[in-house]
């Protein structure tokens, strides 16, 4: 067995329904990847779940005027038939408000405790005298001190991605009543971030060439300008209580307990698996995240495992950037961005690979990146339809029309390839390793491409070789082998494609290639450079698999998507 990789989504806040925003910023790359691995043969473990706590859900609750816990519930029943629908393959999706992950957070945060990383102390706490309570992190809005954005939260600014702590806020206000906020001093306790700087800094250090320039130089500017002792007790009633004498009635910071959920998670879907991904350092953990969680992936979350001492920390930290949408920022007011209520909405089929490959450009992996209609048209009719299914589909229709759909002489020897076939056997040779050599740097847009090469290569070699001309002057026996040739091309695309496409691959390899097994299975890459078609065989239907789209369908779906979910009309039926 190859090694053990566990793979990771940020837990999604369920505040809301999921955007396109959200599934290509981690759920969606998180899954190729992890697809990618189970198929390479890596004993490979895919958790997600959706992060309960935390004032986001209480203040949407408010909002709604539902219980905390029935909302927090629906909408992660919610989440979890849109990733399903999605094809994203966890092998677990749970959320944080179990008794699991209570039982382990408390028993991290005593190790931390015992290990003499928490202290306690006063510090002031934005309180809104009109509301009678105290405003914690989006309870309350003020100005960012590093950048001067004026809708910053209180814990994190949007804008410029800091890391605040209560009291920094320029102008607070409280986001209920709208009153400006006023500082009381209470009790609380604190991580001491502080006195792990130096194991932090060697950490870092070590994934220098690990992890993307950009999610290194972040981690860096972080340390670099000091770390403080962060606040990790609220006042509120949402989340798991304190276990220290005189806290009780507190309960975590949101962002303490939530990561702790990826072990959790994991010990929930197998303790084996916990032990052996947590507990044993061969294990090689990947974590996917929004551009938003870098700072809490690289710099908080790991000195808490540090300081904690009993787990493995990240390999790699594949920090994603923002999607826009036709160059504008998502916003659900503005009616920008395309929503995912839409994909389980139940009244218009929507054809999931087609979306994913889409999705799959746009990885906004080194920077920032658009969605554009336009280009989702163009990518399923030039690259899925022209490209990609065209090679499958004519292939398929000569073997139909010219053999009856049954090939059956045997595979050429060496002196029968001439130089086409050759270029073509090398390409099936090669393809799926840099292939893979891409999946190893986590570089999925890169694999796509290779794949749609890929199938470049193949359009070009059938083209080429003309099996159409072969048949008119009735050399029929060359005409064979390079429908043979092609096909082979095609079942190793099948392969190296279905992390991006498992649907259509899945289909076209059983139902269209007429081969047995399952593109999509794990362990199954290896078989991505081998000849699969053997001799005797006879194919199944051709079929275009890819739909082209026109203006009017375009505009159909586009119309369709872009509708936002409303929170409080859905709860209100
Ligand atoms: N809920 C957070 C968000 O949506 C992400 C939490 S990731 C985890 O931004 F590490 F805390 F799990
Ligand atoms: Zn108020």
């Amino acid at each position: 067995m190859k090694e053990k990789r566990l793979i990771t989504s940020a837990l999604t806040y369920v505040n809301n329904i999921p955007h396109v925003g959200h599934i290509v910023g981690c759920h969606l790359p998180a899954d190729i990847f992890a697809r990618y691995c189970r198929s390479f043969g890596y004993d490979t473990t895919f958790v997600g779940g959706s992060d309960m706590h935390g004032t986001p859900s209480l203040v949407t609750a408010q909002e709604v005027g539902l219980p905390v816990e029935e909302l927090t519930e629906k909408l992660h029943q919610i989440h979890k038939q849109i990733y399903e629908k999605l094809e994203i393959s966890y092998d677990i999706y749970s959320n944080t408000h179990t008794d699991i992950h209570k039982e382990v957070t408390t028993d991290f945060f005593l190790t931390l405790n015992k290990n003499g990383y928490i202290s306690q102390g006063e510090t002031d706490v934005y309180y809104c005298d009109h509301c009678n309570m105290f405003l914690p992190d989006r309870y309350v809005v003020g100005t960012c001190p590093k950048c001067g954005y004026e809708a910053a939260n209180g814990d994190q600014c949007e804008k410029c991605d800091s890391l605040l702590s209560s009291g920094e806020l320029v102008n607070a206000k409280c986001k209920t009543c709208g009153r400006p906020a006023t500082l009381k001093r209470t009790k609380h306790i604190f991580l001491r971030l502080d006195k792990g700087t130096e194991m932090l800094d060697k950490y870092i250090e070590s994934k220098k060439d690990v992890w993307r320039p950009h999610v290194y130089a972040e981690a860096k500017k972080w340390v670099q300008e000091g770390l403080k002792e962060r606040c990790i007790s609220r006042d509120n009633k949402w989340g798991f209580p304190i276990p220290l004498e005189g806290f009780e009635n507190k309960v975590f910071y949101v962002w303490f307990d939530a990561p702790i959920g990826y072990i959790s998670i994991t010990k929930e879907l197998d303790e084996q698996k916990y032990i052996d991904l947590w507990c044993k350092k061969d294990a090689k953990i990947y974590n996917f995240v929004g551009k938003d969680n870098i700072q809490f992936h690289t710099v908080f979350f790991p000195t808490m495992l540090l300081e904690n001492g009993e787990y493995n920390l990240a390999h790699n930290v594949v920090g994603l950037n923002f999607l826009n949408f036709e160059g504008q920022k998502f916003s659900k007011s503005k009616k920008i961005g395309v929503f995912c209520n839409s994909l389980i909405d139940g009244s218009k089929q929507i054809d999931i690979d087609t979306l994913r490959a889409y999705l799959a450009t746009i990885i906004p992996e080194n920077r920032d990146t658009d969605f554009k209609w336009e280009d989702y048209k163009n990518n399923c009719n030039s690259e899925l339809v022209g490209k990609f299914g065209n090679l499958f589909n004519r292939s398929l229709n000569m073997v139909k029309s010219y053999f009856g759909g049954t090939l059956d002489l045997p595979l050429p020897s060496e002196n029968e390839l001439n130089d086409l076939d050759k270029e073509v056997l090398q390409a099936i040779k090669e393809y799926p390793q840099k292939i893979s050599d891409a999946f190893e740097r986590a570089e999925l847009r890169e694999a796509y491409k290779l794949v749609m090469s890929y199938a470049t290569v193949g359009n070009g070699y059938v083209e080429k070789s003309a099996p159409w001309a072969l048949m008119k002057q009735e050399k029929t026996a060359e005409a064979q082998k390079v429908l043979r040739l092609a096909l082979n091309l095609c079942a190793s695309l099948c392969i190296v494609a279905s992390p991006f496409i498992p649907q259509k691959t899945k289909t076209l390899w059983q139902d269209q290639l007429g081969l047995s097994g399952d593109p999509t299975s794990n362990n199954f890459w290896e078989n991505a450079s081998k000849l699969n078609i053997p001799t005797p065989h006879t194919i199944g239907t051709p079929q275009p698999i890819f739909e082209r789209f026109d203006d009017i369908k375009l505009k159909e779906l586009r119309d369709f998507m872009s509708t936002p979910f409303d929170i409080k009309e859905f709860f209100k039926k």
